[in-house]
């Protein structure tokens, strides 16, 4: 594990900061849909460690779901085309959808997944973002939760990853460039 913090140039949020920012939107989410029936929904793969850790907090009942979309393969920028590989399973007509997703970068995933769940008439659709990032989007969405904004750099852990390495890591940090040069 510390030799993969070694590729990190910097922590931008340790493993303690996420989990309290977890702790609070989980507060805030169980409070707004206290009278509701809410059904969670990730973005595989990236959003699964955001989701479990929130689910967990939620004093409230819900289900969740996971949709499989990817946009960048095994680069540091997207590709910009965004392949759904797995469909929504749980029932969402009618129901009080709430979109989880790790971070909000072109807005291109988001856009297709919000437009796949909008299909299956949900009651309301809105998004949870664990990270915002502040780069140019190709499609502007609004996100009704937000964990925290970030500069427009390269990050992994918690749930992000490059090349499908560093998922695991309980911070989120930037990559250092020579590690994808
Ligand atoms: C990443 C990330 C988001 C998406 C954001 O997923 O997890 O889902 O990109 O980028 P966008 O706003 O530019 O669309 P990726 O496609 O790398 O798949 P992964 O979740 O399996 O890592």
């Amino acid at each position: 594990m510390k030799e993969l913090q070694e590729d990190l140039e910097r922590v931008l949020f340790d493993g303690e900061a996420i989990q309290r920012r977890v702790d609070e939107l989980a507060a805030q989410i169980s409070q707004d849909y206290a009278s509701g029936d809410l059904a969670l929904v990730t973005i595989m793969r990236g959003g699964l460690f955001f989701l479990t850790d929130l689910s967990r907090r939620l004093t409230i009942r819900h289900t969740f779901d996971v949709v499989g979309a990817s946009s960048y393969g095994p680069h540091v920028e997207s590709s910009g085309q965004v392949l759904v590989t797995k469909d929504v399973e749980v029932p969402l007509q009618g129901r009080d959808v709430l979109l989880v997703e790790d971070i909000y970068d072109t807005g291109r995933t988001l856009r297709v997944v919000r437009d796949l769940l909008l299909a299956r008439g949900p009651r309301s659709l809105e998004i949870c973002s664990l990270l915002v990032k502040n780069c140019p989007r190709t499609v502007e969405i609004p996100i009704r939760y937000i964990g925290f904004h970030i500069p427009n750099v390269f990050v992994v852990g918690y749930g992000l990853d490059y090349a499908e390495q560093y998922r695991h890591l309980s911070c989120i940090g930037v990559l250092k460039p020579e590690i994808y040069r």
